[in-house]
């Protein structure tokens, strides 16, 4: 134990600890902050703190749409990120709209980006996990499930997609005879 307070003892009063103060209060700034004044959102969308927002200046998101714990949202430079409106997103999910070039011989890093706007339309639910990539489009009401990873545009309005690549597996089912707007009681829906 009294090595451990030593310890905060002494790395406090030390130069490594301003310098680690600094780093943080700097990704703070750049990750829950900088952003905020650049991203086109309507004004009842949700983002969580934790969310992580790259080129905002390029993110738009519709409105009740929601970007959820630990989602990352990378547009480019040079490319878009257009969220519809009332799309869910789980936990965890990665939309990336630009890529690292890849040719070998030649540090990945240094090379430049290839980035391609990514477009996902209105009452879209994106699984957690899922990972939309660069250039894709999913349109209306597509359910991405969980862990998987769109790569190609998924163009059938209402359909469920799963897997890596991405693939359809079914259509959502049409709506049930009475209208869930009509339900007015716990009774009469466990009654049906
Ligand atoms: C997509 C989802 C809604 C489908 O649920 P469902 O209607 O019960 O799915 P079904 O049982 O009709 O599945 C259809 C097929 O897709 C497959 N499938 C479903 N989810 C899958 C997944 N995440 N990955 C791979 N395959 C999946 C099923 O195994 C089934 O395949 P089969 O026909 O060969 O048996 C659900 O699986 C899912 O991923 N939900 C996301 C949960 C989540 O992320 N929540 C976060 C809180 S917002």
């Amino acid at each position: 134990m009294g090595k451990y307070v030593w310890e905060i003892i002494r790395h406090t009063f030390s130069p490594q600890f301003l310098v680690a103060l600094f780093y943080s209060f700097a990704y703070y700034i750049h990750e829950h902050v900088a952003w905020r004044s650049t991203i086109h959102a309507e004004r009842d969308a949700r983002i969580h703190a934790t969310a992580s927002i790259r080129n905002a200046q390029n993110v738009y998101v519709g409105k009740n749409s929601h970007i959820n714990h630990l989602c990352c949202v990378w547009a480019g430079e040079n490319s878009k990120i257009i969220l519809g409106n009332n799309l869910l997103m789980g936990p965890g999910v990665c939309i990336f709209s630009g890529n690292h070039s890849t040719i070998k011989g030649r540090p990945m890093t240094f090379q430049a980006r290839q980035e391609e706007s990514i477009v996902i339309g209105d009452d879209v639910w994106l699984g957690a996990h899922s990972v939309i990539t660069a250039g894709t489009q999913i349109a209306n009401g597509v359910i991405v499930a969980a862990g998987a990873v769109v790569t190609r545009s998924i163009t059938q309005e209402g359909v469920i997609v799963a897997g890596i690549p991405a693939k359809i597996v079914r259509e959502r089912l049409p709506a049930p005879e009475f209208n869930i707007n009509e339900m007015d009681t716990v009774e009469k829906i466990l009654a049906r």
